[in-house]
């Protein structure tokens, strides 16, 4: 996984709690002292084994640890590969488009050792989309963190169904993202 996705963990630990427990979750997890930076590309076991060793320490399931973390990270990703994101864009304009501007592109970019999942979005009407996600990681609780984490940024709340998914035995996890009513 990217480095700004570790990074990123990283920075929502110390954000939430503080760096001795970022420090504490690092020994607990027996990565003690590695540094993340934005630019490397790092095992994606560090990440599951991060967010497995929180969940321990903290009672909290990893599917909402998941979750909590897609939010957080939103900003960051936006803001460094803002240049993917159109500015006339609404929130939800933007999950319709995640695939082919910014995931795609990332892909492939030369010498890419991105490796950002294959989503497909569709629109279902002007308010909802589609999002099928397919990942070897299934990671779709982040997913959901970060649609919310999008609704956020744009002050644009969600109501996500999630009709499929890869935890329940489907072959991919599909979450269907429509704007909150009365907003
Ligand atoms: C809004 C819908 C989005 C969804 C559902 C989504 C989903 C995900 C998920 C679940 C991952 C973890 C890797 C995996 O599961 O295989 C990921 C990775 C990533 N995404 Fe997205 N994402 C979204 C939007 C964005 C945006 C807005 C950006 C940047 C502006 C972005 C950039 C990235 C990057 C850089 C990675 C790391 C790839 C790597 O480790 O090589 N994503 N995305």
């Amino acid at each position: 996984m990217h480095g700004i996705v570790l990074k990123g963990l990283k920075d929502f630990v110390v954000d939430s709690y503080d760096r001795d427990t970022w420090q504490t979750l690092q020994r607990e997890a027996e990565l003690p002292h590695r540094l993340y930076v934005p630019v490397t590309e790092y095992p994606d076991e560090d990440v599951l084994t991060l967010v497995e060793t929180a969940s321990r320490l903290t009672d909290l399931p990893v599917p909402d640890l998941l979750e909590s973390f897609g939010r957080f990270i939103v900003p960051p990703l936006v803001e460094t590969y803002g240049i993917h994101v159109d500015a006339d864009w609404t929130g939800l304009e933007l999950i319709a488009n995640v695939e082919t501007y910014i995931h795609l592109a990332l892909r492939a970019k030369q010498i890419s050792t991105y490796t950002p999942p294959e989503l497909e979005a569709e629109w279902r009407g002007t308010d909802t989309v589609s999002v099928v996600y397919r990942s070897d990681r299934q990671l779709c609780h982040l997913a959901r963190g970060i649609i919310n984490g999008v609704g956020d940024y744009f002050d644009e709340p969600y109501v996500i169904e999630e009709p499929r998914c890869m935890h329940a035995g489907d072959d991919h996890c599909e979450l269907v993202v429509s704007r909150a009513p009365g907003v």
